[in-house]
């Protein structure tokens, strides 16, 4: 199978949500418009129409951009093109998918199918002749979609019975995850779809979600025939995953909302985490919330030491003993053979946040900027830079290569650059990285040191 990437320039937008009755609130979101009218958009258009006809047509995932990272999205209504995903990311059949849905009008029509039957008839208002609210979406949740969508924000609702959903979207379980993205992109190739798009992160099952079309195509090529490349994704970790089915509500998967921010909405103020941070490779004890989670996760090849915010050593960046040890590690391909003409075999990571000097404390020559430029930053609209030294060992001989990549010190930037980071480490052939972690307290914050945890073999507390 070939794969094609398929630029889709978005200048202008290429739709808007309707609220003609002006009523505010959810009413908001009833309806996504595309923009025909704009000339600009006629490029775009043209790229994502094959794509959605594509899409209910073909068992086969297409790729897209959402403000997370890249989907791999399929018809959530097709038993086949689900099973597609599954196949294309060789991802356990246990771990249910995130549908995606354009406006509240495709989320109705799915949920009140159970009652009507074939194809969920359209109810446009939320109240009955008695004023009661009669909405099919439970009330816990309209206060965090009125603030959080379109965005990061999945929320679990009932599977109705009899269910539009192809049984393989939720693996078995009785509750299915929806969100509304807000992706122009994403919302309109929905749209034109016409069909709710079942997508998990288009990465190969374990390594890092793609933050751009780049790393789709390192994972998938020759598995999939079309990704849709609209540029590195805003936010850059997954969405936040939450239960207001339960009592209390729980955040099953931390992502681009915080706790702190749910909290802050009516109804919420007492949310729980109910996500583990480390690992749970080989602990079959419980049965995880969101079964995700259990899976081995975000991983690059190298071994990523990560230096918790709590590290008071990390403070200074990396140990001498890590250092050390580092200078000394020979890389996964790093046998004696591979040392030709005094080539570097050693090949250390260090990704630096909120602490860390250049290089963080490990003995190199001057770092110096890349100068291939292009490779370095794959994500051109991606302001990061790799910078490189010699790596010494303790005698001041070079017996390798560090690279450095500073995230800088906003969390936003950080947990944007976060996959990139991690993917271009791998791609340089490094053998360790070094994380310099941050408080995982607020924000976005939480989703970064969750996906650091999950991807590093040690931690330093
Ligand atoms: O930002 C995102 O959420 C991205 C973009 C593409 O939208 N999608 C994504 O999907 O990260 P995926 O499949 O990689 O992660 C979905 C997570 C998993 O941890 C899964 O177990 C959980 O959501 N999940 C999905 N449906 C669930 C359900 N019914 N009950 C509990 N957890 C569920
Ligand atoms: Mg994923």
């Amino acid at each position: 199978m070939e794969t094609r990437v398929v630029p889709v320039p978005t200048r202008n937008p290429l739709g808007r949500f309707s609220d003609d009755a002006g009523k505010g609130g959810l009413a908001r979101l009833d309806e996504w418009r595309i923009n025909r009218d704009d000339n600009d958009n006629g490029t775009a258009l043209a790229a994502l129409e094959p794509a959605a006809e594509y899409l209910r047509a073909s068992d086969t995932p297409v790729a897209f951009p959402t403000e997370t990272v890249y989907g791999l999205g399929a018809d959530a209504t097709r038993s086949g093109s689900v099973r597609g995903i599954y196949a294309a990311k060789g991802r356990p059949s246990d771990n249910p998918l995130i549908v995606h849905v354009a406006d509240l009008r495709m989320l109705r029509a799915l949920l009140r199918h159970g009652d009507r039957g074939a194809h969920g008839e359209e109810h446009n208002n939320n109240s009955n002749e008695n004023g009661v609210d009669d909405d099919v979406i439970p009330a816990r949740y309209k206060p965090l979609l009125e603030r959080f969508w379109p965005g990061p924000l999945t929320i679990l609702l009932p599977n109705p019975t009899p269910s539009p959903l192809a049984p393989e979207v939720t693996a078995g379980l009785p509750t299915f995850g929806v969100r509304m993205p807000s992706s122009q992109l994403a919302l309109t190739l929905i749209k034109l779809a016409g069909v709710p798009l079942a997508a998990p992160s288009a990465n190969a099952s374990t390594k890092p979600s793609p933050t751009a079309a780049r790393h789709v195509l390192d994972d998938l090529d020759g598995r999939i025939e079309l990704i849709l490349d609209g540029g590195a994704c805003d936010v850059g970790v997954e969405s936040t995953v939450v239960d207001g089915l339960c009592d209390p509500p729980v955040v099953l998967r931390p992502g681009g909302v915080g706790m702190d921010e749910l909290r802050s909405c009516p109804g919420w103020e007492g949310v729980v985490k109910a996500y583990k941070d480390q690992s749970e490779e080989g602990n079959n004890k419980a049965a995880p919330r969101a079964p995700g989670m259990k899976y081995k996760h975000y991983s690059p090849k190298a071994r990523v030491v990560l230096y918790e915010a709590s590290c008071g050593e990390g403070g200074a960046g990396v140990t001498a003993a890590d250092a050390e040890d580092a200078a000394a590690r020979l890389t996964s391909n790093g046998d004696a053979t591979s040392q030709t003409n005094g080539h570097p075999f050693r090949r250390v990571g260090v990704i630096r946040t909120k602490r860390w000097k250049p290089a963080a404390g490990i003995r190199c020559d001057d770092l110096r900027l890349e100068e291939d430029h292009a490779e370095a930053q794959p994500q051109a609209e991606t302001p990061y830079s790799v910078y490189t030294g010699g790596l010494k060992d303790e005698q001041g001989s070079i017996v390798g290569q560090v690279f450095d990549i500073s995230l800088g010190t906003d969390t936003r930037k950080i947990a944007h650059g976060l996959f990139w980071a991690l993917r271009e480490l791998d791609r340089r052939g490094a053998d360790t990285i070094f994380v310099d972690g941050i408080d995982d307290e607020l924000d976005i914050a939480a989703a970064v040191m969750n996906r650091l945890r999950k991807a590093a073999s040690e931690t330093r507390a």
